[in-house]
């Protein structure tokens, strides 16, 4: 009597061809979207590695990489963001989980310096606490996606000094807190604050991230930028930056971030009499940028 034929998918024996198959075929998990998510996983690893063929010593060089990006990680360093990031996925999960009504203001990433305390101010404050830096007005209006002002929005802001560093970055070196801050628009829903203008700057680059990012020739500079999460009772928060259109990495920032939309418009001001006004050192810059908030679950 011949042994009857299984096939490899009955016996859940592994070959080169059905591997994905195989190990997707061992998962008895109830819950559909792990599954789901789990399966896809497993095949898109699977494929990549049919298309990529590694060498074993390949393979370990990249379980190493992954071994070193774990390992340099505290409570204040996340190496795996930052892959996630210069590997263009924080970015893409932020589309897909932004997907706004047109006329919405863009997101992009919040990064790793957001700290959640940051000093309540008044408009006007300035929040550069050491007085070094380019001066600059930063203002403009809240508003929904109907053109109507929001009132009581909050401003949670934050940016480097004008040496491209966030004050954790420097503690002891710049005052806690130094340029950030949360403002709240007025009744027309304006806002406006003092700061320096901000600086390009590296993502922390002296881990595996950094390396990978050396073997592949690219720098690991985002352009000067403000970031912002703005917020309203009744409104999705969004997370965002403007960024400085002058900035010589502009087009490459390591992480994706920038959006056309996002470049805000600056300017230099040569005027003692309006600086005056405003509090602001002769000459100084303006920006002005305004946020367009939306409902929770408007989609476009
Ligand atoms: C930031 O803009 O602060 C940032 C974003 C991603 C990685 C590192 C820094
Ligand atoms: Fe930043």
């Amino acid at each position: 009597m011949t042994a009857p034929a299984f096939t490899p998918e009955d016996t859940g024996y592994f070959t080169e061809e059905n591997s994905a198959d195989v190990v997707i075929g061992r998962m008895k998990t109830d819950d559909a979207r792990f599954r789901e998510v789990m399966s896809a996983v497993i095949r898109h690893l699977h494929a990549l590695v049919k298309e990529v063929e590694p060498t074993q010593a390949e393979w370990m060089a990249a379980i190493e990489f992954l071994t070193r990006t774990g390992q340099i990680c505290t409570d204040w360093r996340q190496e795996y963001i930052l892959l996630s990031d210069t590997l263009g996925v924080s970015m893409l999960v932020d589309a897909i989980n932004n997907r706004k009504p047109s006329g919405a203001t863009e997101t992009t990433v919040l990064g790793p310096f957001y700290v959640s305390d940051a000093p309540r101010y008044d408009n006007g404050a300035d929040i550069c606490l050491d007085g070094k830096g380019a001066p600059l007005l930063v203002r403009g209006r809240v508003t929904d996606t109907g053109g109507r002002p929001v009132a009581g929005a909050l401003l949670d802001v934050w940016q480097t000094n004008e040496d491209g560093f966030y004050d954790v970055q420097q503690k002891g070196v710049q005052p806690d807190m130094n340029l950030r801050g949360v403002f709240r628009t007025d009744a027309e829903g304006r806002y406006w604050f003092r700061s320096v203008k901000p600086r390009f700057y590296p993502i922390p680059s002296d881990g595996p991230v950094g390396q990978l990012l050396d073997r592949m020739a690219r720098h690991p500079y985002r352009p000067a930028h403000i970031h912002f999460i703005v917020g309203a009772e009744g409104y999705e928060p969004i997370t965002t930056h403007i960024f400085s259109p002058d900035c010589p990495y502009l087009h490459s920032d390591t992480v994706f971030g920038v959006k056309e939309s996002l470049i805000a418009d600056y300017r230099q001001v040569d005027d003692p009499e309006q600086a005056a006004r405003l509090g602001l050192p002769n000459p100084f810059w303006t920006v002005e940028s305004d946020f367009v908030l939306a409902r929770p679950g408007a989609v476009g």
